[in-house]
């Protein structure tokens, strides 16, 4: 009788094939929105042309400097690239909160000094490379090396940047600091750095998928598709399209599955009413959902008896997506990983019931995440109807969480047209070896051209 009143609490988050087939519907009517001029400005889903329109063959070459910036890490990169053989130094610098929560200034002037640090610790200084920014937010491309943000997403705030071009500000940031030029060549989303990073070995990969802070996709459409496209329809008549289908939902269309979770956590984000599709899918988002369900339960009678009201499940942000992995690791009635958590917590006297309703919650919500994240990719390569497509996908909810793929494989599978193949594939170099590469593709042409 217990488990039945548990079972009311989250049956939301069991969504039947039927459900999952109807999101695909609403969501592919969406990117359509979002392709054609017409309906683009009120669609979510923006489907940004990237200016990217061919994929690196292996004849790239040359020494690049790239930019990480919007996952869990921010990293600069020395990416050198010789045909197939790609050798990257790196490392990784914090991005204070303060700073991403301040001003765009103060967020640009940080990032050119790890830029100096960097070239200094690689003896770089006075030696002008180009540049390829992984720039991990929703951009309007006017160019291939010009982009507006059109707006923050996951816990970045800073003033005074919506709107401006991503590459003057890291230029005049750079002028600021010190003398050091760099020409920047493009800036990539991390879908497409992701997708071209995994492109270089397989010519059958043409969509990228971002399973971890946030969630995103992008995919190679047809150029004729792309009706907001203002260049020319010529060749190569293809475009990689960054959907930032993390908005989808956010004029409502999903409400008729969010739940009172998903509602809850979205009216005390930094961003209430926007990226709710992601919301109910990232890492920075996930063990939010878990957290509330396990506080409502708790709340409830029905888990945790006696637990003492201050410790850490009542604390918003407390119960971290990376908890959720770790507690669906456990595979026996002895639950370490998952005792371990609730320790960390700070709840005593919990059971083995206790444990076991903890796990059930996780595998609901993170198999709702896998699944919608199936639909997404399902609706993709329906849309492409290649016989054979690899999909490239990064992020740390996909790396770590134990079931993420084989939930995927299975879900991906069942909601496909008959007959359409495809292969999911971990981008093992992240975005930066992409972003080098979409640079030096970009160089490639030019010098073509001259
Ligand atoms: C990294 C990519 O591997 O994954 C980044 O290089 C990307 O560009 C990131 O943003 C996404 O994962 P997470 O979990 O760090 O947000
Ligand atoms: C958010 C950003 C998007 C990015 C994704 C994954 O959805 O808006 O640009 O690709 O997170 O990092």
């Amino acid at each position: 009788q217990k488990y039945e009143k548990i079972e009311a609490f989250v049956k939301g988050f069991k969504l039947s094939s039927h459900t999952y087939k109807k999101i695909m519907s609403l969501l592919n009517e969406e990117m359509n929105n979002g392709l054609h001029k017409h309906t683009n400005h009120s669609a979510d889903i923006k489907m940004f042309p990237t200016f990217v329109r061919s994929l690196p063959d292996g004849t790239e070459k040359g020494q690049f400097l790239a930019l990480d910036l919007g996952g869990t890490n921010f990293r600069v990169l020395l990416v050198k690239i010789d045909g197939r053989d790609v050798d990257i130094q790196s490392r990784t610098y914090l991005i204070p909160q303060r700073v991403m929560l301040g001003t765009g200034t103060q967020l640009f002037d940080h990032i050119a000094d790890c830029i100096i640090k960097f070239t200094q610790q690689h003896n770089l200084r006075g030696i002008k490379l180009p540049l390829g920014f992984t720039f991990s937010f929703p951009c309007k491309q006017e160019d291939l090396n010009q982009a507006r943000l059109s707006k923050w997403t996951k816990g970045f705030r800073c003033e005074g940047v919506v709107g401006e071009d991503i590459c003057k500000l890291l230029h005049e940031a750079l002028k600021r600091k010190s003398n050091m030029d760099v020409e920047v060549v493009a800036i990539v989303n991390d879908a497409v750095g992701t997708l071209m990073s995994a492109a270089h070995n397989d010519r059958d990969c043409e969509i990228g998928i971002i399973l971890g802070t946030g969630c995103n996709a992008c995919y190679m459409e047809n150029l004729k598709n792309v009706g907001v496209w203002e260049g020319e329809y010529d060749h190569p008549d293809q475009m990689l399209i960054n959907t930032e289908w993390g908005a989808f939902g956010d004029n409502g269309c999903l409400d008729f599955v969010r739940t009172e979770y998903d509602r809850e956590l979205d009216n005390f984000s930094i961003n209430p009413g926007k990226q709710l599709m992601e919301k109910m899918i990232a890492g920075m988002y996930m063990g939010e959902i878990v957290r509330l369900v396990l506080e409502r339960l708790t709340m409830e009678g029905l888990l945790f008896q006696g637990i003492d009201r201050e410790c850490e499940l009542f604390v918003r942000g407390r119960f971290y997506t990376k908890y959720v992995s770790e507690v669906e690791s456990d595979h026996d009635e002895f639950f370490r990983n998952t005792k371990q958590v609730l320790d960390e917590l700070g709840i005593q006297n919990y059971t083995s019931e206790d444990c076991k309703v903890v796990k059930y919650v996780c595998t609901l919500i993170s198999a709702r995440a896998a699944f919608l994240a199936s639909a997404g990719l399902a609706t993709l390569i329906n849309r492409l109807n290649k016989p054979s497509i690899t999909i490239a996908v990064d992020g740390s909810l996909y790396r770590f969480h134990p079931r993420f793929h084989n939930l995927m494989q299975l879900k991906i599978h069942e909601l496909v047209r008959p007959g359409l193949r495809f292969k999911l594939t971990l981008s093992h170099d992240g975005s930066g070896k992409g972003a080098a590469l979409v640079a030096a593709v970009a160089l490639r042409l030019r010098e073509m051209k001259k």
